[in-house]
């Protein structure tokens, strides 16, 4: 078993948790349509859902928040973000928006538009959505390794760099209208990508001249795994790695609620390109607000500043990344299935193996979600067929390459208990797996259905 990584911080405050019964948790999420997203989050004990917002703010973070200038334009703040953007990220242009799918709305118009392709080696799913919302077409390209849960690989968000280059050639460069590395590669289950190949990447969009960009939501997550397994990286700073792996793309979109642990925010970065900060700022203004907030408060601004150097403590990241090894290790031992080795922000548990009875078009990693509020109270969320929707021409449910349960962690946030306790229901679940049974979808919006959409088991 892996040792857990003592907290490199001590808790000043705390959250009060409501415990609730089996019985009424078998009420609440049949009220809910078994969605979990429509649960009250008081009726959750332990929630992973996201990682996304739900990390806990340091206490410089709470203190930088009451200098915040909530000046309508040219506030203290925007400053503190371009000048902390200029620093860990070498980039000359910055836009804060409030929060990552925002980033991608204001972005992509610039790249996209109808018949283009956008190349990734994984497109998270409301990339995947503006994407489709342009009338372009999103393609993942990543390497076999990451459908392989069960082996060991160091990079398994690595792009496919041989079908990648096949790909361009056989649809034409002029239909590229993006390249999306995205690190760490979230829906392949937080896995990394290395060096090596974010510039083998790099190379193949300069040879046939695609502008290539960085979903960066998990930076930070993403340098510290590139410092710890790959060879030349050992003794070079979280802060170094960083700058490297983004001088490889021209620009990048960041949800900043993840690896810069802030509650609310998100960021465009543009290397040097003034031609796209302009496209930036002419649709930053329509959509989010005007240039210097960008969608969020003034205090925000500063927090997430603090932020963005807070992710990149290579203490804190070794005592997070520790933590989901921690709960990996724990599945090891009672054979619970998961995408090994474990990602940077989450144990993506695969319920293609765990639950072979139930075929994709009846949902087993969203079976399993429910399964764990029902067992402990514990909330989840599918990452798999359920999440990837159905084929927008023919209306037939697609399949995903991976049905994963996705258990994230947020940061600060839970101790070592909380994660024992996740550890015993999955072992209970195992015991009982082989009489779960799938689900169907009874009603679904037309875009990002997952948050929506309503289900009801399948009775055979
Ligand atoms: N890109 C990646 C890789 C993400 O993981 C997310 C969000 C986004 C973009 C969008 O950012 O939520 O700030 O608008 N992921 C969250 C998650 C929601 O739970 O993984 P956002």
């Amino acid at each position: 078993m892996a040792k857990y990584m003592p907290e490199p911080f001590k808790i000043k405050m705390v959250e009060p948790l409501k415990m609730t019964t089996k019985e009424e948790r078998i009420q609440k999420l049949k009220d809910a349509n078994y969605n979990v997203f429509a649960l009250k989050s008081d009726d959750i004990y332990i929630d992973l859902l996201t990682d996304s917002g739900t990390g806990a703010m340091s206490d410089t973070q709470w203190a930088a928040m009451i200098t915040g200038d909530e000046s309508y334009a040219g506030a203290r703040g925007y400053q503190r973000i371009i000048d902390a953007v200029h620093d860990i990220f070498e980039y000359d242009f910055v836009q804060p928006v409030h929060q990552g799918r925002a980033a991608e709305q204001v972005l992509f118009p610039y790249y996209l538009s109808k018949d283009k392709v956008c190349i990734s080696n994984m497109h998270f799913d409301t990339t995947r959505g503006h994407v489709g919302l342009l009338g372009a077409e999103p393609v993942d390209i990543v390497v076999p390794e990451a459908s392989d849960t069960q082996n060991f690989a160091p990079f398994k968000g690595n792009m496919d760099v041989e079908r990648f280059e096949a790909y361009i050639q056989e649809v034409g460069a002029e239909r590229v209208g993006l390249v999306i590395m995205t690190i760490t590669n979230n829906s392949a289950g937080g896995q990394p990508v290395s060096m090596a190949n974010m510039k083998a990447v790099s190379e193949i969009t300069k040879k046939y001249k695609l502008p290539l960009i960085l979903d960066a939501a998990r930076y930070a997550e993403n340098a510290y795994f590139i410092k710890t397994r790959e060879e030349g990286y050992a003794d070079k700073s979280i802060i170094e790695i960083t700058r490297e792996m983004f001088s490889y793309a021209e620009a990048f979109t960041m949800s900043a609620k993840k690896d810069a642990i802030v509650n609310m925010g998100g960021l465009i970065g543009i290397k040097n390109n003034s031609e796209i900060y302009e496209k930036v700022k002419g649709l930053t203004i329509p959509y989010e607000g005007f240039v210097t907030y960008g969608g969020l408060a003034g205090r925000d601004l500063e927090a997430l500043a603090v932020g963005l150097y807070e992710g990149l403590n290579v203490d804190f990241l070794k005592y997070r990344i520790g933590q989901v090894e921690y709960l990996g290790s724990l599945f090891k031992e009672s054979n619970v299935p998961f995408q090994y080795p474990v990602g940077g922000h989450a144990v993506f548990i695969d319920a293609k193996v765990m639950l072979p009875h139930i075929p994709y078009y009846e949902f087993p990693a969203q079976a399993l979600v429910c399964e764990l509020y029902i067992e402990a109270g514990i909330r989840a969320c599918d990452i798999g067929s359920y999440m990837l929707d159905v084929d927008r021409k023919t209306g037939e449910q697609l399949e995903s390459e991976m049905e994963f349960t996705r258990l994230a962690i947020p940061r600060r946030v839970y101790t070592q208990a909380h994660f024992d306790i996740v550890a015993e229901a999955l072992e209970n679940i195992m015991k009982r797996a082989s009489s779960i049974r799938g689900y169907e979808i009874t009603w679904q919006p037309p875009v990002l259905r997952h948050f929506t959409a309503k289900l009801k088991p399948i009775i055979k």
